[in-house]
């Protein structure tokens, strides 16, 4: 019996703030641990633990406890209270906790505490990124990221797809782009050196030049051609100066691969994919969601009228799960923004011509302007695209495309890049010669071609964009716990 008993204490002790909060329990006796964000009028404690942005008031009656341990109680010390959950008295909470002991578990000196309880701006908190988790909009942030990452893995496991670890270190620059960070052991002040005065790349520990990987892409395609559907999830890295608030030096990416898909089931399936993982995260953490909202909502008064959004963050979330994506290709895209008013009052700075590879003022506009919703846009040129696409049958001469596509988001640009891949081995090897891609080296990619190829499609999801897209925050270096990009790499 006893042990029922403690048993049943314990769980009622484990709750954490957010289930106490919106449970019916009260008059129970519990412990309850978190950091403190205010304490007001030497009586109330705003207590978060990290369950939720709603903080438990936690009630001390000042003349029970000791003066020494009351100072204690500081912004952002760790403390555990005990006492009785009730029914709140005053306005604002449901319930409260009248605390009868409190232990301070880690103290905060106040007077050192980089974050005061106020509004900091997002640049001030990138600098303090070891202690941002300790705000609203971060913690709101950091647990919508966690919800979309399982919803990810939920989406992709539920429909039988096998997840795929890709190697991190790699020999192949899936992209051709160039833009990679070597990995080597070589002191690199004294290089060995070829007879021919290059790095001896021989002497290096994996025996050749190895980089951090850009894509899981080609691995994930030999995957898929014995597995069938997989996807990858993993860190990928491009060395691209881009100082921007759309690019990192490190980001997560999501690959899937399916064999015998062709452009437009791969299309469905990003779409169907992107439209369950942010339902998933909107239902788990309504209230981050809410407050993101609000968030927003504040950020978009500071700017002039003309500058705001058409739609708050909650709007444009429901307006995307509630209509199909546009679908256009992309010698349609150039028609439209050829015939839209921007290019004839000349407002867009780069010039639009068939062949191009479109700006984000382009993107922006098709979405934001004339869409107003997520687009697909299919089937792009040949020579702007990566050697993998599959070439597109029946093209003009001097316009051919390949079987790509790009989701571009609202506010976000390029969310997704994916194409149907060259199953055919001659072409394949055509193409990559065209583009200086070694065909021996790469012998592992043809040979798939080579023993029993097929048609597939996959496609890569920017992680961090589509935090972006969910949290409404601008910056992507606010969506990532610890973001690297060009000369950072704090932490
Ligand atoms: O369009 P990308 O370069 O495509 C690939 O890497 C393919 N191998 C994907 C595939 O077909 N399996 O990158 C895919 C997505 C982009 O649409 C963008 O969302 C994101 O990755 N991305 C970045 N996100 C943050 N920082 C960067 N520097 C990014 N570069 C690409
Ligand atoms: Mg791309």
């Amino acid at each position: 019996m006893s042990f029922v008993i403690s048993r049943y204490l314990r769980a009622l002790m484990n709750l954490d703030i957010k289930s106490l909060l919106t449970g019916e329990k009260t008059d129970i006796q519990l412990t309850v641990r978190g950091w403190v964000r205010t304490f007001r009028n030497n009586q109330f404690i705003a207590l978060n633990d990290g369950s939720t942005n709603q903080n438990l008031q936690v009630v001390v009656d000042f003349n029970w406890f000791d003066d020494a341990l009351l100072k204690r109680i500081t912004t952002s010390a760790c403390i555990s209270a005990s006492g009785k959950l009730v029914a709140s008295q005053g306005k604002g909470q449901q319930v409260e906790l009248i605390a009868d002991t409190i232990e301070i578990l880690g103290d905060s000196d106040a007077e050192k505490y980089p974050l005061q309880p106020k509004k900091h701006s997002l640049e001030f908190l990138r600098e303090k990124a070891h202690l941002r988790f300790r705000t609203n909009t971060f913690g709101s942030v950091f647990r919508l990221r966690n919800a979309l990452s399982y919803g990810i893995h939920k989406f992709f496991q539920e429909r039988d797809f096998v997840y795929m670890h890709s190697p991190i270190v790699s020999a192949s620059d899936a992209e051709g782009a160039g833009e990679m960070f070597r990995v080597t052991t070589l002191d690199i002040s004294k290089t060995p050196k070829t007879e021919d005065g290059n790095v001896d790349f021989s002497q290096d520990f994996f025996g050749r030049s190895t980089n951090l990987t850009v894509s899981g892409q080609l691995e994930a395609e030999l995957a898929a051609m014995a597995l069938g559907k997989v996807y990858t999830f993993g860190p990928t890295f491009r060395a691209e100066n881009s100082n921007t608030t759309r690019h990192l030096a490190e980001f997560w990416m999501i690959e899937p691969e399916v064999a015998f898909n062709e452009l437009k089931e791969n299309a469905d399936l990003a779409e169907e994919m992107l439209k369950y993982v942010i339902r998933y995260a909107m239902e788990k953490h309504a209230d981050d969601i809410d407050f993101l909202d609000a968030r927003l909502a504040d950020e978009e008064k500071q700017k002039p009228l003309q500058e705001r959004q058409e739609f708050s963050l909650k709007e444009k979330l429901n307006f995307v799960l509630d209509n199909d994506f546009e679908r256009i290709t992309y010698t349609e895209a150039i028609k439209i923004l050829l015939d839209s008013p921007a290019y004839k009052k000349k407002k867009f700075q780069y010039d639009v011509k068939w062949g191009i590879d479109m700006q984000s003022e382009h993107e922006r506009y098709l979405v934001e302007k004339h869409f107003k919703k997520p687009v697909i846009v299919t089937n792009y040129p040949k020579a702007i695209k990566a050697f993998y696409m599959r070439e597109d049958e029946g093209c003009e001469p001097g316009f051919e495309t390949v079987a790509a596509m790009d989701i571009l988001a609202p506010g976000i640009g390029e969310i997704v890049g994916g194409s149907q891949r060259e199953e055919r081995l001659d072409r394949l090897e055509q193409r990559m010669k065209e583009m200086h891609i070694p065909t021996e080296e790469m012998f592992w990619y043809l040979d798939l071609r080579r023993f029993g190829t097929c048609k597939h499609a996959g496609f890569g999801l920017g992680f961090e964009r589509l935090v972006q897209f969910v949290t409404g925050m601008g910056n992507i270096r606010d969506v990532i716990p610890f973001p690297r990009t060009p000369k950072n790499c704090e932490f």
